[in-house]
């Protein structure tokens, strides 16, 4: 039988030159998914013999990203809901192939809901008008969470007295929110944060393989839901099937050892804490976003599991010692005493791109922890973090395509005390 490769999607935009979000599109998935392997392999060869890496986990080729940032330009009679040209112009973007198909069919929805409510458009050249961005969120169940990003609280009024509307538009609105950022071309987001809808949070049910199966391509009956609660502002990876795939590895691998205590740092909503956690095991997630904690123990509440047992603290990571004393060089995150107070069987780190940086390096690299997963999304700085872990020896490891026809490339490394 012969098995065609994955099409690689069509779009008008990338062709033209006009959008350059996908570098590779035009490069079959199979082709860019050698080249982005070799690319990493070669980057972290002094620490990763090639014999050490396991198949990597693909992505669909379109359809896989869980949420759209749409810069909004134009005008209020004819909204654009893309990105931005070089000159800060709008260029329309309704059907980019990337998004899942309930991101798609919502953009209609919320550009004329812009003219509806005549939005104002911010217009980045002229620093003028309100409404910057539309970010839309979709749950593998295709709930949606879409926020939008005002100027100002000029239209606020206007966004919550239609939201009856909306929703009887848009049937899987979950949540609703608007953010403020008043800061012209900052980060998308700022500070502010306005919840319209009774729930302010969207939940992501994630399916793993039952344990002890492997990891599986595409769903199966006797899967094993993995529900985390995702607050607005808060990160969650981007390729709902691909994060399936990670966690799932990382849980496989995990288990081998069977960890009475683990730990994640840099936890996010929970996905590794929550995937890992098991009748016995105590876990501990640590993040620096407090309303990610709330999500990720809402989380664990919904999967039955005691409080006593998993646990998750706000705090920063980087100054976690996993050698010190409950009541010691941690105090940042004193909270974490019963757990804290040894290190833990697993560790698993999955940063920022920055990487965890030389400092808790050097305190991993001292603490006789013996198993860390590190899950990177920058080789580059995975390589540099790798060398101060040098009592450390990676065992294996595996490439995540978290984001086709980019360079981007996501890694998952197990390193053992040598
Ligand atoms: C790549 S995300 C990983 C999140 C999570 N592990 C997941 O799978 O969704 C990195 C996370 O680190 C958090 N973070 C950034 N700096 C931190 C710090 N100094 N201490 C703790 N968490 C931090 C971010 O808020 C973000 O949630």
């Amino acid at each position: 039988m012969s098995v065609t490769a994955p099409r690689a999607p069509s779009c008008l935009l990338h062709d033209a030159g006009t959008c350059r979000s996908c570098p590779h599109l035009s490069l079959p998935l199979p082709d860019q998914l050698a080249v982005k392997q070799s690319h990493v392999t070669s980057l972290l060869a002094e620490r990763i013999p090639a014999g050490l890496w396991e198949e990597p986990a693909a992505s669909a080729p379109e359809r896989f990203r869980n949420k759209a940032k749409m810069a909004v330009a134009g005008t209020t009679a004819r909204p654009t809901l893309g990105i931005l040209d070089g000159a800060g112009h709008g260029v329309d973007l309704p059907t980019c192939p990337l998004h899942v198909p309930a991101i798609e069919a919502a953009l209609p929805v919320l550009a004329d809901l812009v003219t509806d409510l005549g939005l104002l458009p911010y217009d980045v050249p002229g620093r003028r008008g309100e409404l910057k961005h539309v970010l839309v969120t979709a749950s593998p169940d295709d709930d949606l969470m879409v926020r939008f990003v005002l100027r100002s609280r000029r239209h606020l009024g206007r966004l919550r007295a239609a939201l009856p509307d909306l929703q009887r538009s848009l049937p899987q609105l979950a949540v609703a929110g608007v953010n403020i950022q008043g800061v012209h071309q900052a980060v998308i987001e700022g500070p502010e944060e306005i919840v319209l809808t009774e729930e302010d949070r969207l939940l992501m049910r994630l399916s793993l393989p039952s344990p002890g199966t492997g990891p599986s391509a595409g769903r199966r009956a006797d899967d094993v839901e993995l529900p985390l609660y995702l607050p607005t502002r808060s990160f969650f990876q981007t390729n709902t099937a691909v994060a399936e795939a990670l966690y799932a590895t990382a849980r496989a691998w995990g288990e081998e050892s069977d960890p009475a205590l683990v730990w994640d740092l840099f936890c996010g909503v929970g996905g590794f804490a929550l995937a890992l956690a098991a009748p016995g095991r105590r876990v501990l997630g640590v993040e620096v976003s407090a309303p990610a904690i709330d999500g990720a123990r809402d989380a664990a509440a919904l999967m039955g599991l005691e409080p006593a047992l998993v646990r998750f603290e706000a705090g920063d990571a980087r100054l976690l010692d996993p050698a010190a004393p409950a009541d010691g060089a941690t105090g940042a995150i004193g909270a974490t005493g019963a757990v804290g107070a040894e290190a833990p069987d697993l560790l698993v780190v999955n940063p920022p791109r920055r990487g965890i940086g030389e400092r808790l390096a050097t305190r991993i690299e001292a603490s006789g922890v013996e198993r860390v997963l590190y899950s990177s999304c920058n080789p580059r700085t995975l390589a540099a973090d790798l060398t101060h872990l040098s009592s450390m020896r990676v065992v294996r490891a595996r490439l995540f395509d978290m984001f086709p026809h980019t360079d981007h490339a996501e890694v998952l490394v197990e390193l053992v005390r040598a």
